[in-house]
This record gives C-alpha cells, structure tokens and sequence, in this order.
C-alpha cells in the first residue's frame, strides 16, 4: 500500500497543478482543458477554496507521503437524496501504482461517515478502462452506459460513458470484504 491521504486544496497547490494539468496525457481522458490556460492552477485553486466554503463541491489534493499528485472531489451534492458525484485526476508520473484506487476508498469514507452522503455516483469514459477498474475495485456497480448528448461536456461528445453508483450499504459491505 502507498502512503496515500486526502486534504482540502490549498492555495499552495496551484504550482503543482499548473504543472501536472498542463500534460497532454491528462487532457486525453478527462475534463481538465488542454492546452491549459498558463493561469489554470491559480483559477483552479480558487474555485475549489471558494466552491467548498460555499458546500457547492469537495475538492480534495491527492497526497501521495504528503506530496500533491492529484485531485480528487466530491462534486453536485445534493443536500435532499444525499448524493454526490466523484470525479478525479492523477498525474501522469503516479499512474499504475494503485493510487487513486486508495484515493477512490479514502474520498468514499469521507463522504459516508463525514459529509452524511448515502450514495455516490461516477463515471468514466469507455475508452478509459483503468478508470473503470479503479471504480469496480472500491465496490461500484455499473448502472448504465450512455452516450453523451453534450450534457457530460462537449470535450467527448459523442462519446460512451459508463455510470458507476455506490450507495452506503454497498461501501460498507465491500469495506468488510475488501
Ligand atoms: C485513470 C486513473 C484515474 C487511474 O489511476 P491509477 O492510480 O493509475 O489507477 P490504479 O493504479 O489505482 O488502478 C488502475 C487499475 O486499472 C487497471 N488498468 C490499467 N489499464 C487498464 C486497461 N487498459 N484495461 C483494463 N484495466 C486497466 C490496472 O491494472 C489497475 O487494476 P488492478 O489493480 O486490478 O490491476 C489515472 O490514470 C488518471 O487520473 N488518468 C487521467 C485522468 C482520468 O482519466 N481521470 C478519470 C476520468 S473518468
């Protein structure tokens, strides 16, 4: 197991996700904008600080022994059914070293035990199967494979994307069997 954790972005973390969002790679499977604006970490960092004083979202710094190497966030809450959405990056040096698998499992618990959230929903683009397994491996169900009309992003429209939910009951099932 790496020594993985979780905290709140930071004004501190923009260098790092100038640096690390700014790569090609990242681009190709998320939403984060390539070419990245030369600003990007700077605005990126403010609106998380302001989005989660504000509870619109839960951005958290991924930590890899203390280090940042990605983000990970808690995003559209919804305060009536007690849903939220998952959605993460990993910089591309860290891939492979089951990272955002730990990142995935530690986010999950905070949303159960610490938000009061009772169900999680994610998705990954068909062509990103690791992102996929990081999502099966914290004990997430497929519910649907949709093809994004615009309403997902217009980065990959067009495109399939597979809808993963995990509800509190399941998280803890797979907690004690994991
Ligand atoms: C996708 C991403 C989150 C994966 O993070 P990671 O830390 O490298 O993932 P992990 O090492 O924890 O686990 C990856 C799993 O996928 C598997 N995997 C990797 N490539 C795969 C492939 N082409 N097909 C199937 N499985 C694959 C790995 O073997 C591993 O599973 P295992 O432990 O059962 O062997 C990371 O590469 C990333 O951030 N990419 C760019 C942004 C992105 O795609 N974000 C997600 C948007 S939906």
């Amino acid at each position: 197991m790496q020594n993985v954790s979780l905290r709140p972005i930071t004004v501190e973390d923009a260098t790092s996700v100038q640096l690390y969002a700014s790569d090609a790679r990242l681009a190709a499977t998320c939403n984060v904008p390539y070419p990245y604006p030369s600003n990007g970490g700077q605005v990126f960092v403010e609106r998380c600080i302001h989005a989660r004083e504000s509870r619109q979202r839960f951005p958290h710094a991924i930590l890899l022994d203390g280090q940042f190497v990605g983000v990970i966030g808690l995003n559209l809450p919804d305060f009536t059914n007690l849903t939220a959405e998952v959605d993460y990056w990993l910089a591309v040096p860290f891939w492979g070293q089951g990272i955002m698998t730990q990142a995935v499992g530690l986010v999950a618990g905070v949303a159960f035990k610490e938000l009061g959230f009772c169900r999680l929903f994610s998705g990954c683009w068909s062509k990103n199967p690791a992102s996929c397994r990081v999502l099966e491996k914290n004990g997430f169900t497929e519910i649907s494979s949709i093809v994004n009309d615009g309403h997902f992003g217009q980065k990959f429209a067009g495109e399939t994307i597979r809808r993963f939910t995990l509800s509190y009951d399941e998280w803890q099932r797979h907690m004690t069997t994991a």
